[in-house]
């Protein structure tokens, strides 16, 4: 991590622009602002962005892989994204550091694994089938909230384990008032201060109870289910889970982990997949590639359709994590309390790692190598823990969509990323339109 221990505490420079003209570029001009200030400063370049405040960017392999290898305890992950503490819960894995986010982790990890997602295939299949149904044929539509509906549905199901169709529907609707009715108040620092004050916080409080309620009926609706021990859900494989000393996890942070699990697994994946789409029909080669392999089932190209779209259009721009104490790195003495952010969006455009990278060439990834510096689920022991479900079930749906449908090739100018909450979504939300039903369907 540290290239020469120096004294006197510094940081990369940047721009001299009063700190709300950062803030107001770094939000509303996503990409834009952060590549400008790439090729002015370099690979290391510091900005102030309300509500964090000083944040140095990062896009140099080298400084990540230091990352990876820095001490947890002092580069924290947790305290850089404590901005999610309010709706996710303060035991949340995505907002706590050391011990108490390591035996989260440890907990929650084998329902995570390889063999636990493939057991998950067919009802994912299953859900995006019965979802497609409904696409319209003939005329222009925008697929993201096509994709959110079956992002949704696969949490519901896959993660939380709901069968019964009226609580799936009190529960997606309470997960779409957190995560889509949020303002710029809820960053407001200390309004939990004032928690009985500020409007922001009492509808957060409101909502956050309402989700409580139903996740906790779920919970205990799993515990009576006599066939618990065979259910294959995440919450199933919680509720089994104990630590090492044969402690199970309390049910006040069970809820904490679903929330985080329903909100951070949903909007993620359904953005990825709309980026997909957007990308395939401006690359008609790719996408008639894409075809034969949907009918043929190789996955192995479908995956790195995904995974190219995944480089080449950056679902969560930056990873976060913050100094705890002041620390050398890169050869600054950087300050307590900074968060350093190696930028995703830049790293995945550097030549040297992906040749011709603003081309989308998913045979990259074909190659031996090529996933070295691709980092779209972060980085270490933070690393995103639904990585290999995001990517199992992106293919299951682009599988199933292309065997369906024939989709319009277009010379229409590429979309646009706006933020939306942590992710860049597709400005006209990936606006497609379906030609006609294939015969494979
Ligand atoms: C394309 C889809 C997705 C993308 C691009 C994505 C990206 C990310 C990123 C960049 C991080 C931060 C990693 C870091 O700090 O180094 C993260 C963390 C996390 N993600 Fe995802 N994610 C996706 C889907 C999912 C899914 C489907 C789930 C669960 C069902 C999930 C659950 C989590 C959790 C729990 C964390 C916190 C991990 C920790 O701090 O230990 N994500 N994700």
């Amino acid at each position: 991590m540290t290239t020469s221990t120096v004294s006197t505490r510094s940081l990369p420079p940047g721009p001299s622009s009063p700190k709300v003209v950062q803030t107001w570029r770094y939000w509303r001009e996503p990409s834009t602002y952060v590549r400008q200030c790439h090729a002015k400063y370099g690979d290391r370049f510091t900005l102030h962005v309300w509500p964090f405040g000083t944040v140095v960017f990062l896009a140099d392999r080298d400084d990540v892989k230091s990352l990876v290898r820095a001490d947890p305890e002092v580069f924290q992950a947790g305290a850089s994204n404590s901005f999610g503490a309010v709706v996710l819960g303060e035991k949340s894995v995505f907002v706590t550091d050391g011990e108490q986010h390591a035996r989260s982790r440890a907990l929650m990890m084998p329902a995570f694994h390889g063999k636990a997602v493939r057991d998950q295939v067919e009802l994912m299949r299953e859900i995006t089938a019965a979802n497609l149904a409904g696409w319209p044929v003939g005329r222009e539509f925008r697929a993201l909230p096509e994709m959110q509906a079956i992002s949704l549905e696969v949490i519901s199901r896959n993660v939380m384990g709901i069968d019964d169709p009226q609580l799936k529907a009190d529960v997606q609707l309470s997960v779409r008032e957190l995560v889509y009715n949020g303002s710029w108040f809820d960053l407001l620092p200390g309004q939990d201060r004032f928690p009985t004050l500020h409007p922001a916080a009492v509808r957060r409080r409101r909502l956050r109870a309402r989700s409580d309620a139903l996740l906790r009926w779920q919970i205990e609706a799993h515990r009576r289910d006599p066939h618990l021990d065979q259910r294959r859900d995440v919450l199933s494989m919680l509720l089994r889970a104990s630590t090492e000393d044969g402690t199970a996890m309390p049910d006040d942070e069970i809820c904490d982990q679903l929330i985080t699990l329903l909100l951070a697994g949903h909007e993620t994946t359904a953005t990825g997949l709309a980026w997909c789409l957007e990308r395939l029909v401006r690359n008609p080669e790719v996408l008639a590639t894409a075809q034969a392999a949907a009918d043929e089932d190789d996955d192995t190209y479908l995956d790195a359709v995904v995974k190219e779209t995944l480089r080449a259009r950056t679902v969560v721009p930056e990873i976060g994590r913050m100094l705890s104490r002041d620390a050398d790195f890169a050869g600054y003495r950087i300050p307590a309390g900074t968060h350093l952010w190696p930028s995703i969006e830049l790293l995945h455009e550097s030549p040297e790692s992906f040749p011709e990278p603003h081309e989308f060439r998913p045979e990259r990834f074909l190659e031996k190598g090529a996933m070295a510096d691709w980092i779209p689920f972060g980085i270490g022991n933070r690393r995103c823990l639904g990585a290999t479900f995001a990517q199992v079930e992106s293919r299951v749906v682009l599988k199933e969509l292309l065997r369906r449908f024939e989709f319009a090739t277009t010379d229409a100018p590429p979309e646009g990323p706006v933020r939306r909450h942590v992710t860049l979504v597709p400005d006209r939300e990936a606006t497609v339109t379906i030609r006609r039903l294939r015969t494979a369907a």
